[in-house]
């Protein structure tokens, strides 16, 4: 069973930057709608304007969505419902990936990426699974985290929402086998052009397993077509994560404890800890990501 791609409306959360945004690229010849939602709507006014260059017949609807904010989805949900769309296929991209040291964030930082990496996307399955049911056709791309399978000091709450994101998918795709509904997750390392990487800690150095975001969406949605559970993105990355769950947990703690003394230098060292609310190096080197 492939997903309804071709000719069906797809619903893509994140869509104004990184990986989210070449996925609608390269979903816009195929799809015969696009719902492209981010936080706001003026942020995806060009990449609309770009798309229906590209494919004149092309429908394209712009919704804003915090997706921190559960309430937001129902209502985003709800707008769907008046344009008399039915979605055929949900891209989920959007993340909220907030570095600090655990005890030193702030809650409510630690709560939305909570509701936007976890209780979002779990509201959107929740809420269009049961039509897509009904329908006989639908397919759940999520795009995760590599960090869903790793420990990562200086990111445990992003870390624990990858986590919990896997658990979710792979166990869903198993409820969901025998019916025709599509469910692939991606999870992708560090990737060029992303929001997250201009703003991360990351700059002059670029991990030999890095990919772009055209290169990880092309590849996510091959992997969704042949009904492949777990993509990642590389051959590099895939190498690397296929490596690295067959080491020994207290060999991975060796590696997380590595980045973990990074962030608390001696008394006098120079190196500061994370401030609350910066961006660190989430997604980083073979010890991150
Ligand atoms: N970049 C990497 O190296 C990397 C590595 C591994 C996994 N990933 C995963 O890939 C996915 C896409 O990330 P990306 O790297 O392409 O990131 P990006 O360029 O930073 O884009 C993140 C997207 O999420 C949206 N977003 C952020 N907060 C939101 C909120 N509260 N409500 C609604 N939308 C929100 C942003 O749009 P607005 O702010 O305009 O709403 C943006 O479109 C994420 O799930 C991320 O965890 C990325």
């Amino acid at each position: 069973m492939r997903p309804p791609i071709d000719s069906g409306t797809v619903l893509i959360t994140g869509a104004c930057s990184g990986i989210g945004r070449e996925l609608a690229r390269q979903l816009a010849h195929r799809a015969r709608t696009l719902v492209l939602v981010s936080q706001t709507v003026e942020r995806l006014e060009a990449l609309r304007d770009e798309l229906q260059l590209s494919n004149p017949t092309l429908g394209v609807v712009l919704l804003a969505c915090d997706m921190s904010r559960p309430g937001e989805v129902g209502d985003m949900l709800a707008e769907l419902s008046r344009h008399f769309l039915s979605v055929d296929v949900l891209v989920s991209a959007a993340s909220v990936a907030e570095p600090g040291l655990f005890a030193e964030q702030r809650w409510g930082c630690i709560e939305r990426m909570l509701m936007a990496n976890v209780v979002a996307p779990l509201l959107l399955a929740r809420r269009l699974l049961g039509p897509m049911l009904a329908r006989g056709r639908g397919g759940l791309l999520y795009v995760s985290s590599g960090a869903g399978q790793l420990f990562l000091p200086g990111a445990a709450t992003y870390a624990a929402t990858r986590r919990c994101l896997d658990g979710f998918i792979e166990s869903l795709r198993l409820e969901l086998e025998g019916t025709p509904i599509c469910v692939t997750q991606v999870a992708p390392g560090p990737v060029d052009d992303t929001r997250a990487r201009a703003v991360g800690g990351l700059q002059g150095t670029r991990p030999f397993f890095e990919v772009s975001a055209a290169q990880c969406a092309r590849e996510a949605l091959a992997g969704f077509e042949r009904g492949v559970p777990l993509v990642y993105p590389g051959r590099g990355h895939r190498w690397v994560m296929t490596l690295l769950p067959r080491l020994p947990r207290a060999v991975r703690r060796v590696l997380g404890r590595r980045v973990a003394r990074a962030l608390h230098p001696p008394a006098g060292a120079e190196t500061p800890v994370l401030p609350e609310g910066s961006r660190g190096p989430l997604e980083a080197g073979p010890s991150l990501a």
